[in-house]
């Protein structure tokens, strides 16, 4: 179904100057005609059929050495006979000659998706240096019966990603050290009861990759999250917000940026309960304290640091977030409303402000996080030094 997305990231791959070449599974072709693949890549359609008519050399063989492969609409069906080096078809023996870059782009319900069978095989291709865009949440399917995690990326996206791997990351940030803080803090009452809130750390976590990818030296200081450590960098687990501060305040003498994404519990139990507290028949109160203000902190004696925090608001935004921007002294705040549709807590998209202390601000439009990301770095790379 999603390979109806294939024209169109066909028409984005090649309006970002690359020349393309398709393969049309057997299955694709029940679901987007033979014409509209091959006007939008502007060449022959390369399927099944084609294969074994014949032809000088071996098609796959060919077609193997692109510099990049990107598989659209990826069913758990392809993902299988990759993940076990099958060749019966002409997608997958190309996929088993390839030598370069491969991005798989999988579009399922999300039963299938989370399928331990699914995710083994997907687990194996990314330990063979395979790259995984999405599957994302939102709905899908010609009915919408899909809804949840599954949804395919878009085209804008796919090409974005395509261009990454074709082109390395600029390394503007080799030799400079990041810290990002991610994820919720959790401010225990007892031993099995906590405070907290639903941030997935999944914006620090992209922060957090994309400084590595430029270069950067990372420190990752994560809440709970549901989400694997990323590699090379420093990860460190925190729970409560005081833990934070400490694994904060000390990965932050020798950074040159510090980006504060984690969602910090601003109350905490005056008194943690060593044993369980039993359910009493009446009301109860919780007596809470303030949690200390990390980034205000780090802001007080910030030196030649580049301090960036996030706010959520939900309503006077850019008043709000610069009145944090200054009494934090951060040199930028990202605002959110996390009452907005698509970037809400746990969405794999994000529609932010850039909002400095001054009130002046630049509006983003709706991005992946991973995309937020680098606008972030780029913006805070053009403060690092700059008052040198
Ligand atoms: N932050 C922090 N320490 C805290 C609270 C927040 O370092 N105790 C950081 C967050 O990581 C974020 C920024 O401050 O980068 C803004 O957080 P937010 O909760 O929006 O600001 P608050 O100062 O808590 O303001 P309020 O809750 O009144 O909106």
């Amino acid at each position: 179904m999603a390979a109806v997305k294939a024209p169109g990231t066909l028409r984005r791959l090649r309006e970002a100057g690359l020349e393309t070449l398709v393969i049309a599974t057997t299955s694709a072709l029940h679901f987007v005609t033979p014409l509209s693949l091959s006007a939008a890549a502007d060449s022959a359609l390369h399927t099944d059929q084609s294969w074994f008519a014949p032809q000088p050399g071996a098609q796959h063989l060919r077609l193997a050495r692109a510099d990049l492969v990107v598989c659209v609409g990826a069913s758990a069906d392809l993902i299988a006979r990759a993940a076990l080096g099958l060749a019966g078809d002409l997608a997958s023996a190309t996929l088993l000659s390839v030598r370069g870059p491969v991005l798989w782009v999988p579009a399922m319900n999300e039963a299938m998706w989370l399928h331990p069978a699914v995710q083994l095989n997907v687990a194996l291709l990314k330990s063979r240096g395979h790259h995984v865009l999405g599957p994302v949440s939102g709905s899908f399917g010609s009915s919408g019966e899909g809804a949840g995690l599954g949804r395919m990326a878009e085209p804008e996206e796919i090409a974005a990603a395509a261009m990454r791997l074709l082109s390395p990351p600029a390394q503007d940030f080799r030799g400079l050290r990041v810290l990002v803080s991610a994820g919720p803090t959790r401010e225990y009452l007892d031993p099995v009861r906590f405070i907290s809130n639903p941030s997935s750390g999944k914006m620090g976590f992209a922060v957090a990759e994309a400084a590595r990818d430029r270069g950067a030296e990372v420190t990752l200081v994560t809440g709970p999250v549901s989400l694997p450590d990323p590699d090379g960098m420093t990860v460190r687990h925190i729970e409560s917000a005081l833990e934070l501060r400490e694994a904060v305040l000390h990965a932050a003498h020798d950074a040159d940026l510090i980006v504060m994404t984690a969602a910090v519990a601003d109350y905490r139990a005056a008194e943690t309960k060593t044993e369980k507290e039993a359910k009493t028949a009446g009301e109860v109160s919780i007596h809470l304290v303030p949690n200390p203000d990390i980034l205000a902190e780090l802001g007080a004696s910030k030196g030649r640091r580049v301090l960036v925090g996030f706010a959520m608001e939900t309503h006077a935004g850019v008043e709000r977030a610069a009145g944090k921007a200054r009494r934090k002294n951060a040199d930028f705040m990202l605002l959110n409303y996390p009452t907005r549709e698509g970037t809400a807590f746990g969405g794999d998209d994000n529609q932010v402000t850039l909002v400095r202390p001054d009130a002046s601000h630049d509006a983003w439009p709706r991005l992946s996080k991973r995309e937020v990301a680098e606008r972030l770095l780029s913006e805070a790379r053009s403060l690092i030094g700059a008052g040198d």
